[in-house]
């Protein structure tokens, strides 16, 4: 959506939206359904100067507005007007795109204030890569497990040897892996493995989680990937890994290193989630300990407490009445 009337569908929480690139080159974000009798108008991805309902014809502006509607002229009271897509807030953050169907929520700016300037050092061209890879998932567990999976490394060194391993082209320092928790802006640090050189962000490993269900993590050389875990029942969750590069550089070994991490540590979590699903439900479980360390060191569960927390936060009342009940 860099160009005019560049568009893409996407969906979120089960709503169709439009993202949209308009004339001034700003994005607009529209629900993607007609004004007049619900049609779905756009699908995929293209470029167009305008939105054209496939039903009827009626027709909307970059901006959402109605331009168009045949035989409107011979309706007694009709004004275009009186019509426009239902727009939602679209904001660009380093060439990463979030969408907020609630138009009063606060801006990703205000709610994560550092994320911006972080990305920035660790991956300056983020907005020049482009898509290369989904690794995707649906694992038979619960988002917040999922989720929890992510936010701490007290597990690697047993089930993810390959992540510390200094042969790994993703693979990291175990002993300077940290995890910053900012309310709901979680960072994890990491040295990569290098062989000399000068010392920049950029060759270094750092990953961002933003409650409750969304992380960019960057690798050295500005390699990104985009993750998002997508409640789909109590049960089951859908995962999905998308990994950018610069534009022409996915060559043999960089979808070596793609299907390597896809092989290696996304797959490793993959069981283990769906057994900790099934030991919640067994009558003998009860909550266990988290393992927090005093200097919050790469082994310590301390981020797990963190989302606890944003998790009763958000839940409010309703946990606390069901945690109430016998
Ligand atoms: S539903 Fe879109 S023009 Fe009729
Ligand atoms: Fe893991």
């Amino acid at each position: 959506v860099r160009n005019p009337g560049d568009y893409f569908v996407t969906s979120v929480g089960g709503q169709s939206l439009i993202i949209i690139c308009a004339e001034d080159g700003t994005l607009n974000g529209f629900h993607n359904v007609c004004m007049h009798r619900a049609t779905r108008l756009l699908s995929g991805e293209g470029c167009s100067g305008r939105i054209s309902c496939p039903y009827h014809g009626w027709t909307y502006d970059l901006g959402g507005r109605l331009i168009g509607a045949p035989n409107s002229r011979d309706v007694p009271g009709f004004s275009l007007s009186d019509y426009r897509l239902s727009q939602i807030q679209v904001e660009d953050v380093h060439g990463l795109i979030f969408v907020n169907l609630d138009g009063e929520a606060a801006p990703v700016r205000e709610i994560y204030p550092d994320l911006e300037d972080e990305i920035k050092l660790y991956c300056p061209d983020l907005p020049n890569l482009v898509f290369a890879h989904r690794t995707e998932a649906t694992l038979a567990t619960n988002w917040k497990v999922a989720v929890e999976n992510f936010s701490e490394c007290y597990h690697c060194a047993l089930v993810h040897k390959s992540f510390f391993s200094e042969d790994a082209a993703d693979g990291v320092n175990a002993k300077t892996y940290r995890i910053d928790v900012r309310g709901p802006l979680h960072v994890h640090y990491a040295d990569a493995h290098r062989k000399g050189g000068e010392q920049r962000r950029e060759d270094e490993f750092a990953a961002w989680w933003l409650w409750p269900n969304f992380a960019v993590q960057s690798h050295p050389g500005c390699v990104l990937n985009v993750r998002k875990w997508t409640p789909i029942d109590v049960n089951h969750t859908q995962v999905a890994v998308d990994w950018y590069f610069a534009e022409g550089a996915f060559g043999e070994d960089e979808r070596a290193m793609v299907e390597h991490h896809a092989a290696t540590v996304f797959a490793e979590d993959i069981p283990l989630v769906e057994w900790v699903q099934q030991g919640l439900a067994s009558s003998a479980y009860k909550s266990g300990p988290l393992m927090i360390d005093t200097e919050r060191t790469g082994l310590s569960e301390h981020a797990i407490a963190g989302i606890q927390d944003l998790w009763r936060d958000a839940m409010g009342e309703n946990w606390q009445r069901q945690s109430k009940q016998p």
